[in-house]
């Protein structure tokens, strides 16, 4: 039922409200993108989202990816449970504008009407777009010789229940990705998508297929993934961002704060350098009386780190300005813990004279040492 408030004020805020609710409670039918209404709401509203994602991820790609991917004249993509195309259209977006190649975008989708939306005016003179109706993951009339990139972004929310299905199905796609090529997978950042692709993420990587994780996870991450040795964590991005006037008066009828960009991701690679080992914020950096706090994972465990405010001198300073999903130098935590870790977690009270190093963004790109100034 939608909110009768909302509903008297805005339809579209009304729409996009009952679609929250029912992505949050797991209660959409499998048609609601056929219907005029919600695949309408969702181009709008949640599209402008995903296309924001998509052109920051694709951004994300250009700094991660293996430098073979970027000399071809042509990339074919693949984006599966494509909606109204805006996630996919916006990593192709980022590529197109880096490098001069044609893109062929492939947009996979169980609605006729959203995919048909998702062309719609939408292809340009290096930017081909075609389409396959398939509900995922048994359907694979559109696998083909191989694809460059494989996305899928707030598809599997929606089929929880078929993660093994998934991940059968994104084995077989890696298996095919082309040299230097990608697999991106995106989800929302609440624990439940965020866990549900974790755990599809540990599937894939026990597979040994012919990838490795690029991002966001430091070097030499190991398996189960950090964030799900206990139920209560999960690890998402949120990454600051800029929206339209017409969303954010939405998103404010609606209840929703729109700031950032908030999602959980793993961008695999078929080449392509993984990260260097560090300690990557997965938490908020706190602050409270007499010291700064924060949740740092290093790809095997997290670390609860703490910097005494007495700490806090020239190389510890950085420190205090960490982001959520920033890298900080540290190959061996353990060495810094007063005692061995506890149920896959340890402590560290960051020592005065070890200096705090930033690294990189959460994005990948690297600091420049002017930041520290
Ligand atoms: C939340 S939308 C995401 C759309 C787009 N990827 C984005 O991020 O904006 C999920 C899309 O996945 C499609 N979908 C969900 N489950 C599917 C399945 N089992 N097979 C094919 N499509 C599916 C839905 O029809 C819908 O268009």
């Amino acid at each position: 039922m939608k909110n009768r408030k909302t509903s008297a004020i805005d339809p579209l805020a009304a729409e996009v409200s009952s679609l929250s609710r029912r992505f949050a409670e797991r209660s959409l039918d499998s048609s609601y993108m056929d219907r005029t209404e919600s695949r309408e709401a969702y181009g709008v509203y949640y599209g402008e989202v995903s296309h924001s994602k998509g052109v920051a991820l694709g951004e994300e790609i250009l700094r991660r990816g293996d430098s073979s991917l970027f000399r071809k004249d042509h990339l074919r993509i693949l984006d599966l449970g494509a909606g109204t195309g805006d996630f996919g259209l916006g990593v192709a977006e980022s590529l197109l504008a880096a490098h001069p190649f044609s893109l062929s975008l492939h947009f996979v989708d169980r609605s006729k009407e959203a995919l048909e939306a998702a062309v719609s005016g939408r292809g340009h003179s290096r930017l081909s777009l075609t389409v396959s109706q398939a509900t995922l993951p048994k359907d694979r009339s559109y696998l083909s010789d191989g694809y460059d990139i494989v996305t899928m972004a707030n598809c599997l929310a929606e089929n929880e229940s078929q993660l093994d299905g998934f991940a059968d199905l994104l084995g077989e796609m890696a298996r095919s990705i082309l040299p230097g090529g990608l697999l991106l997978l995106v989800e929302p950042a609440d624990r439940r998508s965020s866990r549900a692709l974790l755990t599809l993420g540990d599937d894939l990587i026990s597979r040994h297929l012919p990838l490795h994780l690029l991002a966001p996870c430091p070097g030499g991450r190991t398996l189960p993934c950090p964030a799900l040795r206990r139920s209560e964590d999960w690890c998402h991005e949120d990454r600051p961002a800029v929206f339209s006037e017409g969303l954010l008066k939405t998103a404010k009828l609606v209840g929703h704060v729109k700031d950032s960009l908030k999602m959980t991701y793993l961008l695999f690679g078929r080449g392509g350098a993984p990260p260097p080992p560090s300690l990557r914020l997965v938490s908020p950096l706190h602050r409270e009386k007499g010291l700064f706090f924060g949740d740092f994972c290093d790809g095997n465990l997290w670390w609860r780190i703490r910097l005494l405010t007495r700490n806090r001198g020239d190389l510890t300073r950085a420190f205090t300005r960490l982001h959520r999903g920033e890298s900080v130098a540290e190959g061996e935590p353990s060495s810094l813990a007063s005692s061995p870790p506890l149920e896959g977690r340890g402590s560290i009270d960051w020592p005065r004279e070890r200096p705090v190093i930033r690294l990189s963004h959460p994005d990948g790109r690297p600091f420049d040492p002017m930041d520290e100034s």
